[in-house]
């Protein structure tokens, strides 16, 4: 499971409540939260426990805690509550950096920053509290089933060029993305890559996976010999939507030799956020995974 980590400052009204606002809404996931210039051990805010309680959550245990490199280990993404913090935060997590986005800009609105409600009055947190509310409803709605998942992309070296297109366009929407190689324009072999990011899919390591070769081909055969991938051909953004809604794939293909980059950022894209649609397609895919198990 991935882990999201709010930063503020001090660790004592901001990020405090964003982390209790998520962790009502998915009580399933690591939801921490951290300063950048923390008191360590101070309890929250007066008023942000009392905007809690009429929220129905609970602050009365939280002591600050300043942000550490290893809390942003594995996936973890971190949610600063301005861009300022964000910019600091990933100069001092330079690891991390591609993982840490404002709030705002993980929300989709760039130029929003949650400001610091310190030494105001409740309504001035109970403010903080709904903006916050918004931008994680904003930002489930834009990035959809990955909301708090990584996306792991490889290529080989035909599918290098357009990989790049691809990841820049990941970053941009503000979807997390670690790349599993290759890295260089060297020919090398696509199976590699495919078990890579199938083997990081299947474990759960990120929420789902990008393959490009030349074809796409040579990538989704190799990815489907792992136990649990289901990874899908589809150059275009209905067939990579329709992936999801109807077949659960976790992977998706493309074909730097087919597919341009405008669309396969679309497919990208449309795929990612997307969420199967279960109910008759349910009774289809939990067949094809019994032949999984059978083949074993
Ligand atoms: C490499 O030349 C090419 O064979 C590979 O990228 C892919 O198309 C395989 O399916």
């Amino acid at each position: 499971m991935e882990r999201v980590v709010f930063l503020c400052s001090g660790n004592t009204c901001r990020s405090p409540l964003a982390a209790a606002i998520l962790r009502a809404r998915r009580p399933d996931a690591d939801i921490l939260s951290a300063g950048l210039a923390a008191l360590e051990g101070s309890p929250a805010a007066e008023a942000a426990r009392a905007v809690a309680r009429e929220r129905g959550l609970d602050l009365e245990g939280h002591r600050a805690q300043n942000a550490y490199s290893e809390l942003f280990s594995g996936g973890t993404i971190g949610l600063a509550m301005t861009r300022r913090l964000a910019d600091e935060a990933r100069r001092r997590f330079p690891d991390a950096a591609d993982r840490i986005f404002s709030l705002g800009a993980y929300a989709g609105s760039p130029d929003q920053d949650v400001g610091d409600p310190i030494g105001q009055g409740d309504a001035e947190y109970r403010i903080v509290a709904n903006q916050v509310a918004d931008l994680l409803r904003e930002a489930e709605a834009r990035t959809g089933w990955l909301y708090l998942q990584t996306v792991g992309i490889g290529s080989d070296h035909a599918g290098l060029i357009l990989k790049r297109e691809v990841l820049a366009a990941l970053r941009q929407e503000g979807i997390p993305a670690r790349d599993y190689g290759t890295d260089s324009a060297e020919s090398c072999d696509y199976p590699d890559f495919a078990q890579a990011v199938g083997h990081a899919v299947a474990s759960g390591e990120v929420g789902a996976g990008v393959l490009i070769c030349g074809t796409g081909i040579g990538m989704s055969i190799a990815a489907n010999k792992i136990l649990g991938v289901r990874a899908a051909l589809a150059g275009e953004g209905l067939a990579a939507e329709l992936a999801r809604r109807h077949n659960d794939a976790n992977i998706l293909c493309l074909g730097s030799r087919l597919t341009g980059p405008e669309l396969a950022r679309e497919a990208a894209l449309r795929f990612l956020r997307s969420s199967f649609e279960g109910g008759r397609h349910a009774r289809r895919v939990a067949k094809i995974s019994a032949m999984d198990l059978d083949n074993r």
